[in-house]
Order: structure tokens, then C-alpha cells, then sequence
């Protein structure tokens, strides 16, 4: 699309971000006229005591907060049912989705259900919930998924085996509190890997068809901060590290949110639903390989992705310049222990079903955003890339 065409941007959530912005709590449910909050959270948080850290901001604020601390790794239907449940049952009049994605989606996924009934499948697809919902507020745990901001839900149906997907902007938050704090608690594997999610989604969109200046100006950023906070936020818990590379996710999460992603998601997303590769470990394997297949449609903005990333680039061409930012976010990647390969995540070659792979692939919405054709030919291509190298360490 021609940059001066018609193009669509929208946030609707109201993002507080920074140190202590979870002590806002109290403050933003009275705003929101929420008197009995029910937080949607996961056992692991529970029993950090984030659950009850937080919570303590309501408190303050005289309101008594109802809890579900079951949500799984991958939000279910049966979870779902079980939020809409306690939600009625106890009189609730708002959600609080505490976590990683999974949480913020699950309440994001329960409002929609609460106000416009039926199943989460009747929501499949664009656009598709009629009503907003109650109102939720979201606090990210982890540094990487942008559902804080996001219009997109993933609820996985264990009865079919499938992950249904929605996006509509009834499904957004009304506010997103961005609070570093939470974060700093994170085991560094989980930094790395969301931060790597948070660095697909911000070089995704940047290269991808729909990028425009603005979504650009919000990317390119994102990238030069998770350049430079990746590597402090993993090896020394560094504060003022994970405050920036919190942004960062949140400013791409705004986003791609706008333009989705491209051939990484597309290819890694199958990989994790059938072989469990967390999202972000998974989008850090196919990252540098992905892009580098995109590599001839879209070298200058490899290049820029050089620059940001700190790569000498002056005096290259643009083929030397974009291999340069190929190789930095390969070096990133690997420079905070993230696997190389799926093998080196543990998974034979053996064992792993390409075409299957391929066929899921085909159906993401992240292939026809790509910036040069991307079909069957190049995601063999890809799979068997991350399947079959052999690193050197
Ligand atoms: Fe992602």
C-alpha cells in the first residue's frame, strides 16, 4: 500500500506504563466504575505472590477482588467457561487479566462471551464480536506478547484440537497497566523468550506488506530498545533493562497489531501447537532464517534493522547491510541462550511432520503479509532450515 493511501491506526487502550504503574490499579477500576473485580490469573503467579501484590492495590482502594488462578499455559475453552462461570456467580462487574498472554486473552476472550454470549467459536475470524464487553484492564507479567493492547484472542478448543483465533477491536482492553516491577520476578528464560516473541512482532511488522510510517516509527524504536535491554534484562535482571525492553513489547505490540506479522509466526505457530515449543522460544528458532528468506524484498529495511540493532553498516551495500541484520538478530537470539535450532531445543528431525507444518502454516493470516510470495517451496525450505542445522557451540 502506498504510504499516503488510507491507512487505518488504532489504540483504544489506555496504556500506563513504568515502574509501580500496577499501583495504579485502584485508581483505574474506580475510573472504570469496576466495584468487584474478578482477576483472571495462572497458578505460577499465585503462588509468587503477585497474585496477592497486586490485588493489594484494589484493596486499598476498598473493592474486594474475586480471583481465578487456573488459567493454562495456552488459554482453553473449558477455561473460559469456567471465568463466565465465577463471573456471574460471584456478581463481578469487570476482569483484571494478570500474566503473559495467556491470562490477559483469557479475560479478553471472557468479557466477549459475558456480554455476546455463544461459544468463542461464533467469534472466529475479523471483526466478529458485536458488543464490547465488560471492561477489562490487563497487567502483563512478562515482556513479550503485546495482549495488553492487542484486538487478537488465541483460545485453544482441547475437544478439536484447535487454536481459535480472533481478532476485533471489542475485544480490546480499556486499560493496560505496563509495570516493569512484575517483570523483574521472571525467570531470565522466559525474559529471553518474550523478549524474543516482542522482537518477531516488532521486525515482522516493520518488513511486512501493511508497514507503514507510523507503524514503522513505533517498530523501529522497539527494535533499537530490545537491542540494547535484551542482553542486561537476561544476564543481570537489570531494572532499568526490563523497564525498556516492557515498552518496547507494549510499542510493537500497538503495532502489529495494526499490520499482524509475517513468514516467522506463520511458521513457528504450527511448531508450537504440535510439538509445545513455547511461542517465544519458537519465534526466536525461525526468526533470523525467516527474515533472511524474506531477505531480497525487503533489504532496506534489514538494513535499517542493522542500524538499530548497533550493526556497522556504513560503506556496506544494501545485500551486505540487510545480511548484517539478519546476523544481529541471530546474534541477539543466541547471545541470551536461546536454541538455534529446533534440535537443539530437543526435537529430532525425525520426528517432526514438514508438510503437516506446511499445511498449518498456509492458513495463518501472517503468509499473505509477507513481503515477497511465501508458499509451500519456501516454508520446506524454512522448516527444514531450523530442523537440520547444526550449531557451533
Ligand atoms: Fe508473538
Amino acid at each position: 500500500m502506498a504510504w499516503n493511501a488510507v491507512h487505518p491506526f488504532e489504540c483504544p487502550t489506555r496504556i500506563f506504563y513504568g515502574l509501580g504503574a500496577s499501583a495504579e490499579l485502584g485508581t483505574r477500576l474506580a475510573e472504570l466504575n469496576i466495584a468487584r473485580p474478578l482477576l483472571v490469573t495462572d497458578q505460577g503467579l499465585q503462588r509468587a505472590g503477585a497474585v496477592d501484590r497486586v490485588a493489594e492495590h484494589a484493596h486499598a482502594g476498598g473493592l474486594d477482588v474475586c480471583v481465578y488462578d487456573a488459567t493454562s499455559e495456552n488459554p482453553t475453552t473449558t477455561n473460559l467457561d469456567e471465568i463466565c462461570e465465577l463471573y456471574r456467580s460471584e456478581r463481578c462487574d469487570g476482569l483484571i487479566g494478570l500474566g503473559g498472554g495467556s491470562s490477559m486473552d483469557a479475560a479478553k476472550a471472557a468479557s466477549a462471551l459475558l456480554e455476546n454470549g455463544g461459544s468463542i467459536w461464533d467469534y472466529r475470524g475479523k471483526d466478529l464480536v458485536p458488543q464490547p464487553g465488560p471492561p477489562v484492564i490487563c497487567i502483563p507479567t512478562t515482556c513479550g506478547t503485546g495482549a495488553e493492547v492487542t484486538f487478537v484472542v488465541v483460545v485453544t478448543d482441547p475437544a478439536e484440537h484447535f487454536k481459535v483465533v480472533c481478532a476485533a477491536r471489542n475485544l480490546a482492553a480499556r486499560v493496560a497497566l505496563v509495570d516493569p516491577e512484575l517483570v523483574v520476578s521472571a525467570p531470565a528464560h522466559v525474559i529471553a523468550a518474550t523478549g524474543a516473541d516482542a522482537l518477531a512482532h516488532a521486525t515482522e511488522s516493520y518488513v511486512n506488506l501493511g508497514s507503514d510510517p507510523l507503524l514503522d516509527a513505533l517498530n523501529i524504536r522497539a527494535i533499537t530498545m530490545i537491542g540494547r535491554s535484551l542482553r542486561p534484562a537476561v544476564a543481570e535482571k537489570q531494572t532499568e533493562a526490563i523497564a525498556e525492553l516492557s515498552l518496547a513489547s507494549t510499542m510493537t505490540g500497538v503495532a502489529f497489531n495494526m499490520n499482524a506479522n509475517a513468514i516467522v509466526h506463520a511458521a513457528s505457530t504450527p511448531v508450537t501447537a504440535h510439538y509445545g515449543v513455547p511461542h517465544g522460544v519458537a519465534n526466536a528458532i525461525f526468526l533470523a532464517d525467516g527474515l533472511d528468506i524474506l531477505r531480497p524484498a525487503c533489504e532496506e529495511k534489514l538494513a535499517d534493522i542493522a542500524a538499530a540493532l548497533g550493526a556497522e553498516v556504513s560503506g556496506l551495500t544494501s545485500t551486505e547491510a540487510a545480511q548484517q541484520g539478519v546476523e544481529a538478530i541471530r546474534a541477539l537470539c543466541q547471545d541470551v541462550g536461546l536454541p538455534a535450532t529446533l534440535r537443539d531445543w530437543g526435537l529430532e528431525p525425525a520426528e517432526v511432520d514438514i508438510p503437516k507444518l506446511v499445511e498449518d502454516a498456509m492458513k495463518s493470516r501472517n503468509i499473505t503479509t509477507n513481503p515477497r510470495p511465501i508458499g509451500p517451496p519456501e516454508l520446506e525450505q524454512l522448516y527444514t532450515t531450523v530442523l537440520g542445522q547444526v550449531t557451533s557451540t
